[in-house]
Order: structure tokens, then C-alpha cells, then sequence
């Protein structure tokens, strides 16, 4: 029997869900977008969506394809589509606790991976288990976590209907050992809530087995800074959204530079020479 992953209150502390997600690799953390900000984000999704019903996707190769499957809707680029991902998503204290807590030790300072709004319609096939850090499979093996991973339930996820897979515990496992099927616990939680786990731990998005429920959710990732993220977000969020945002969430999305020049390394990302951020403005 697989042990469960906790469940905690959105006004928990920051030491009670960083204990969680150090003993299981995962935590659910209740009401993590307030209902208003449930209800607004879905409403911008829901045109998107919809536009999505008929895309066909230009996917890099057949694995890519596959690992989606064609019962799946997308929407990616969500900064530079959604206020409200920008405004209540992206620098959500929590994250950025946990965050502060888990990459920061290992970076001047982290960076939004990718956020991916995901429709797993009926019919939809589960992913194989995998570990989210296995997209730098070729960086060694450190025994500190690169990347902070999450989905935000945009509607109820329930076993039936792709409600994530996760394995407990699987962030302490050996390079190797994989999963048995009987080990991944199918994530159950209403609206607004949030499943956060490491980049070490086991996890893929479950199977929809039901006939007419479609099961929506956003994969919000964080990366150490000095690492190249899944998603281009400086090409997918356009300049004069980046006007607008604050310097934090600018700089989340890629548009600071990354210093390590204080512990004796050097900095990255710049544009003539300079932060990013610049250039947009003097572009203004
Ligand atoms: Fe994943």
C-alpha cells in the first residue's frame, strides 16, 4: 500500500510544507488560489482553450507527440496570455517560499521552468512515471533539488479523471529504482488546490477514464537560474507584456540576469551587457 501524500491548509506555515515536501517528496496544499482567482484564471482559459480544440500541434518529434497523447489540450505561454497567472500565479508566496527554501541555496536566484495549462479530456492515457529534473539528464547527479515542480487543480481531480500520479518518498530513491505501478498515489483534490513536489520525485499525469469529465490543471515549474528552462519564456511572453509586469515577476520570467559573480563566477543572460529588462524599457 502506498503511503499517502499529505494535505495541508493554505494558511499552514512555510516550516510545516517544506517538512512535508522533504519527507514525501510531495504536498497538497488546500485552497492555494483563492475561489475569485479560481474562477477569473479559468474564464481567460476558457477561450483559449477552446481554440485549442482543433489545433493540430507541430510537437519536435513522435516521443514528444506520445508523451502527450491526442487527448490532451494545451495552453503554454501563460504569462504573456494571462494577467491573472501573472497577478496570483507566478510569484505566489508559497512558491516563492518554498523556492527561497529549496534553489536558492544553489543559484543567485530561480526562475519560472515552464507554466503549462493541461485539459486532460476523456480518453487521455496516463504519462510513464518520470522524474521532472530528468530534462537535464545530463547535468550530474546533485544530492540538492534543481527544480520545484507543482499542478494547480483548475477543476476537481479525482483518481478517475488523470488526477496526478505521485510516488511518496521517491525523491530519496537511488538512481535506478522505478516505480511499480502499486507505489503511485493518484492525486485527489478539489478546485484551487495544489499538488507541490521535487524535481526528484516520481510523478506522471494520471489516465481519464471517465466519459464526458475534462480534467484541467496548470504544471507551474521553478529552475535554478543558471539552468535553461523547458520553456522559452523570453520569446513567449511579448515585450509589451513585459512592460507591465513588476520587477520580480520580469525577473522570474527570465528577464534579469543571473549574477554569480559574489561567489566567484561570472553572470549570464544579458543584452548589451546589461539586464534584459532594459532593452525593453529603452525599446518603450
Ligand atoms: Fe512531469
Amino acid at each position: 500500500m502506498a503511503e499517502k501524500i499529505p494535505t495541508l491548509k493554505a494558511d499552514a506555515s512555510d516550516e510545516t510544507a517544506l517538512a512535508a515536501l522533504e519527507e514525501y517528496g510531495a504536498v497538497i496544499i488546500d485552497d492555494f488560489l483563492s475561489r475569485e482567482a479560481l474562477h477569473a484564471f479559468n474564464r481567460e482559459m476558457d477561450d483559449l482553450l477552446e481554440t485549442e480544440r482543433d489545433l493540430e500541434r507541430d510537437f519536435p518529434n513522435d516521443a514528444i507527440a506520445s508523451f502527450f497523447g491526442d487527448a490532451v489540450r494545451h495552453v503554454t505561454g501563460v504569462a504573456g496570455k494571462s494577467k491573472m497567472f501573472v497577478d496570483h500565479v507566478l510569484c505566489h508566496p508559497r512558491y516563492l517560499s518554498i523556492c527561497d527554501h529549496v534553489l536558492l541555496p544553489n543559484c543567485a536566484d530561480y526562475q519560472l521552468n515552464i507554466a503549462h495549462v493541461m485539459e486532460r479530456c476523456p480518453g487521455s492515457e496516463a504519462q510513464f512515471l518520470h522524474r521532472d529534473e530528468w530534462v537535464w539528464k545530463r547535468l550530474p547527479k546533485l544530492s540538492d533539488e534543481v527544480q520545484i515542480a507543482s499542478l494547480i487543480a483548475l477543476t476537481e481531480f479525482t483518481p478517475e479523471n488523470g488526477g496526478t500520479l505521485v510516488v511518496p518518498g521517491s525523491h530519496r530513491w537511488e538512481e535506478g529504482r522505478y516505480p511499480e505501478p502499486h507505489e503511485a498515489v493518484a492525486v485527489g483534490m478539489p478546485a484551487g488546490s495544489a499538488v507541490v513536489y521535487l524535481g526528484s520525485t516520481f510523478h506522471g499525469g494520471g489516465s481519464n477514464r471517465t466519459d464526458a469529465v475534462i480534467r484541467r490543471g496548470i504544471h507551474v515549474s521553478y529552475a535554478l537560474g543558471w539552468l535553461r528552462t523547458e520553456e522559452n519564456n523570453c520569446l513567449s511572453t511579448p515585450p509589451e507584456v513585459v512592460r507591465g509586469l513588476s520587477p520580480r515577476a520580469s525577473e522570474l520570467l527570465g528577464f534579469g540576469i543571473h549574477d554569480d559573480l559574489g561567489v566567484g563566477g561570472g553572470y549570464l543572460g544579458v543584452v548589451e551587457l546589461a539586464e534584459p529588462w532594459k532593452q525593453l524599457v529603452s525599446d518603450r
